[in-house]
């Protein structure tokens, strides 16, 4: 089998997204046995490609080296959780939280803190105990956590910063920064109009 820049750390990599989104799946079939709601809208994962990779390596001044890529960088697997609400959000990172296997090595609240240019998400930085053919490999692992329409605005964010000889730039940030305020409203009424519809 011919295996690319992350070698069999690939398996690694493969078997801790595996892991955590199977966990996130018990809690959603726990939530709908109970007639809760689903706190998650969809889950996506990637596992960096080489080239990102190699290219963040050279940002951050390290050798390009798999070691460095598994233990320097911590985004090799990635997970991102789409939730319906922004409350949702919390209550996944408490659940996150109270794996005890699990160590949270690196936190950031962009929803109560947001990104100069409005990116608002939950990231965290796991570290995951995986059993692997009778070895414990710890992995690392990146989790965003973000609403639907937090996801729609970073997308489009994202598309601009990839994008080169933009024209109107200036005017074009502008912009995006006043929808993810629009956004970030939008995201608190919904919660209030939920909490009204739940109750009548
Ligand atoms: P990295 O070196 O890129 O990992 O930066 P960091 O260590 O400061 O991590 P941070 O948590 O800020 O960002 C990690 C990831 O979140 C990025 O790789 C993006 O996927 C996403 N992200 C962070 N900031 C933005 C942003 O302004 N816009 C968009 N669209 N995504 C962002
Ligand atoms: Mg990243």
């Amino acid at each position: 089998m011919k295996l690319g820049f992350y070698k069999e750390s690939i398996l690694e990599l493969e078997a801790v997204i595996e892991e955590i989104t199977a966990r996130l799946e018990v809690i959603r079939k726990y939530r709908k046995i109970h007639n809760d709601r689903d706190p998650i809208e969809y889950i996506i994962s990637r596992i960096k490609s080489e080239e990102s990779m190699i290219e963040k390596l050279k940002r951050k001044g390290l050798e390009v080296n798999l070691e460095n890529a598994l233990t320097k960088i911590h985004d090799a697997a990635g997970i991102r959780i789409i939730c319906p609400f922004a409350d949702d959000v919390y209550d996944i990172v408490k659940m996150i939280k109270k794996y005890d296997d699990i160590k949270v090595i690196k936190e950031k609240d962009y929803i109560k803190n947001p990104k100069e240019n409005g990116y608002r998400s939950y990231h965290l930085i796991l570290k995951v105990p995986l059993n692997i053919a009778g070895v414990v490999h710890k992995i690392f692992l990146e989790v965003q956590i973000r609403t639907i329409a937090m996801d729609f605005w970073a997308s489009l964010e994202h598309q601009m910063k990839y994008k080169k000889n933009i024209q109107n730039q200036k005017m074009i940030v502008e912009e995006l920064k006043k929808c993810a305020e629009q956004i970030a409203t939008t995201d608190i009424n919904m919660i209030a109009i939920r909490n009204m519809i739940n109750k009548g």
